[in-house]
């Protein structure tokens, strides 16, 4: 039998390809995009973390999503300070999700506070993404819109306190292996994975609209 890790990879494998090549995805790895593109997709990110993050503290005692809790991945400070750099000091007062990106978060403070299996499907799909093609976002945004290798612009994607990804994700798969679930729960956690997956294009198709270069 696969193991969880393995399941929960290959069940969301399709919807990963199509996140990946979305029109607004694509045009931003294409280089095809200005830097507000960037920065109004940054601000999208924010309200994800946000609610990722906010339910953090008390999840941390929890039995099954508290393992999954590592300061290490925290995104909202490195987030702050992109926003900083790409809308100024007064970043804060423009921020705006857009109704898809709403729903997102909503859906992760729900799950943050109701149900921890369904908050750590959020959590491997995003923060798992953001240790592997996050890099290669990084790479591409530090090329076209000129950031500082690893600075500001880009810290959202630099993980200071993880010195090796690789093993880290490693370590995080055994994490998804172990827990403390029932195959009911499990097969639950999975459909959350693929409807993370979702918000996730549903956030890329309205940016898409907003930055319409592909269509
Ligand atoms: C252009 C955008 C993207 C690129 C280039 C990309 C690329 C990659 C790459 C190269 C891996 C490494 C697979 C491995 O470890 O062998 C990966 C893994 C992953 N990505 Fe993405 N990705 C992108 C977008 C996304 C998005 C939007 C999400 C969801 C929010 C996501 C979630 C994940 C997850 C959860 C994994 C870990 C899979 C696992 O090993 O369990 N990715 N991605």
């Amino acid at each position: 039998m696969d193991s969880f890790s393995t399941v929960i990879r290959t069940a969301s494998h399709e919807q990963h390809t199509e996140a990946e090549t979305s029109s607004f995805m694509s045009d931003l790895l294409g280089g095809r995009l200005g830097v507000e593109a960037y920065a109004r997709y940054t601000e999208q990110l924010w309200f994800v973390y946000e609610a990722l993050e906010t339910g953090a503290d008390r999840l941390t005692s929890d039995p099954v999503a508290g393992p999954f809790i590592r300061p290490e991945l925290f995104r909202l400070a490195a987030l702050e300070r992109d926003l900083a750099h790409l809308r100024g000091a007064g970043w804060r007062a423009a921020l705006s999700a857009l109704p898809a990106t709403e729903a997102y978060a909503a859906r992760v403070r729900q799950c943050a506070e109701q149900w921890p299996g369904g908050y750590i499907a959020h959590h491997y799909t995003r923060y798992l993404g953001d240790l592997s093609g996050g890099q290669i976002i990084r790479d591409k945004a530090e090329k076209t819109w000129g950031f500082a290798r690893k600075g500001d612009g880009v810290r959202f994607y630099v993980f200071e306190g993880i010195g090796n990804p690789a093993a880290f994700k490693r370590g995080y798969r055994e994490l998804l292996d172990g827990i403390r679930a029932d195959d009911l729960e499990r097969q639950r956690i999975v459909a959350e994975c693929k409807r993370a997956f979702a918000s996730n294009t549903a956030v890329f198709r309205a940016l898409g609209r907003e930055f319409p270069l592909s269509a």
